[in-house]
C-alpha cells in the first residue's frame, strides 16, 4: 500500500493534458506525437502489444509464450462453437467475420454508439437464447469467449473507429473523453495520469502501458482472471469494459455497473479510448498478466 501511494504521488506531479476542447482528429494526432516522442522507434502497429511494446525483456518472454502455447486457444474453440450454436452471424454485417475494427460504431438511426459486445448481447436475446440457463453474462466467461473469437477473426484489420460530424456522436465521444481525463477514487487518478503521462513507469511490479493500442487485443486473456472460478479455459477471458472496472478499482473508485447492460459512460469511454488506437491492427485475444 505504501509503495502504491509513493508511486501515486510521483504520478500526480505530471501535468494534466486535458480540458481544452479538441476534435477527434487532433486528439489522435496529439496523442500519437506525444507517444512517438516518448517511445522513439516503436511503430504504430507495435503499440497493440501493450506494455510489451516498450519493454524488450518482457516482450521476449511473452512472445515465446504467445507463439508456443497460446493459453486462449481451447477457449477460442468454444467461442467459435457457441457463435455457431447461437446463430450470431446472422445479426451482424459480413456474418460477423472480420468486423471488430469498426467498433464501437455510431448508429445514425438510433443516435447511439454500439459496441461489439453490446450488439452481441442484443443478438443473443433476439435469437431467443436463454441467457440464464446458458450462463451468459456481459464481460466474461462464455460471452467473452464468443466476442474474443469474433475479434480473433478480425486479426490484422486496422482499428477504424469513426466519429462522424454529428452532434450526437460528438456528445458521446466528449463524454468518454471527459471520463478519461477526470480524476477519481481515493488516489485521485485519471486514466490519463497512468496511461498518457506515465507509460513506462512502474506501479508496484507492473509497468504502465501507453494508451495507444490498449484496445486492440480485447477481449483479452489474463492469468489473473483465469483463477476467478469456473472453467479456467473460459474464465481467463474478459472484455475491455471488464478491464475498465479493474482500473477503476486500482485507484479505489467504484467500477460502474448498469443493470442488464453496459454502462453508458463505459460505452462512451470505449468509443473515445478505441478511437485513439485507430490504425493499430487487431491482435485479440492478447494474453496479459
Ligand atoms: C493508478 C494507475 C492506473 C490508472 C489510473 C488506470 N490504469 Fe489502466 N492499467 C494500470 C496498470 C498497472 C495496468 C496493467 C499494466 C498495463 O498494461 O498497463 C493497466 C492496464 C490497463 C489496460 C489493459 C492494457 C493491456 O495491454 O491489456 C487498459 C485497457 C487500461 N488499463 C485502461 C484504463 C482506463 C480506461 C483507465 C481509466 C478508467 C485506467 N486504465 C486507469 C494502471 C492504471
Amino acid at each position: 500500500m505504501k509503495k502504491l501511494i509513493i508511486a501515486a504521488m510521483a504520478i500526480a506531479i505530471a501535468a494534466p493534458l486535458a480540458a481544452v476542447q479538441a476534435s477527434p482528429k487532433s486528439d489522435l494526432e496529439n496523442m500519437r506525437s506525444l507517444m512517438f516522442k516518448k517511445f522513439p522507434g516503436v511503430k504504430l502497429a507495435e503499440y497493440g502489444n501493450g506494455v510489451y511494446a516498450i519493454d524488450k525483456v518482457r516482450y521476449d518472454e511473452w512472445k515465446s509464450m504467445e507463439d508456443d502455447f497460446p493459453p486462449y486457444e481451447p477457449g477460442l474453440e468454444t467461442g467459435e462453437k457457441l457463435f455457431k450454436k447461437y446463430n450470431v452471424g446472422k445479426c451482424f454485417p459480413k456474418g460477423g467475420i472480420g468486423i471488430k475494427q469498426d467498433y464501437p460504431k455510431f448508429n445514425a438511426k438510433s443516435g447511439e454508439v454500439e459496441t461489439l459486445e453490446g450488439e452481441l448481447m442484443k443478438c443473443l436475446k433476439k435469437n431467443g437464447v436463454d441467457l440464464k440457463a446458458e450462463k451468459l453474462s456481459f464481460k466474461k466467461g462464455k460471452f467473452a469467449a464468443i466476442a474474443a473469437w469474433m475479434a480473433y477473426k478480425s486479426r490484422g484489420n486496422k482499428i477504424n473507429v469513426v466519429v462522424p460530424n454529428d452532434p450526437r456522436a460528438m456528445a458521446i465521444y466528449n463524454k468518454g473523453r471527459e471520463f478519461f481525463y477526470a480524476k477519481r477514487g481515493q488516489l485521485n487518478f485519471s486514466c490519463a495520469d497512468c496511461h498518457v503521462h506515465n507509460p513506462g513507469a512502474m506501479l508496484r511490479t507492473m509497468k504502465l502501458s501507453p494508451v495507444i493500442g490498449q484496445t486492440s487485443h480485447f477481449p483479452a486473456y489474463r492469468k489473473k482472471w483465469q483463477g476467478g472460478g469456473g472453467n479456467p479455459e473460459l474464465a481467463g477471458f474478459g472484455t475491455l469494459q471488464r478491464r475498465y472496472g479493474g482500473c477503476n478499482k486500482m485507484v479505489r473508485a467504484q467500477p460502474l455497473k448498469f443493470k442488464g447492460g453496459q454502462h453508458p459512460t463505459y460505452v462512451a469511454l470505449e468509443y473515445f479510448h478505441t478511437h485513439l488506437s485507430n490504425g493499430v491492427p487487431i491482435n485479440a485475444p492478447g494474453t496479459r498478466q
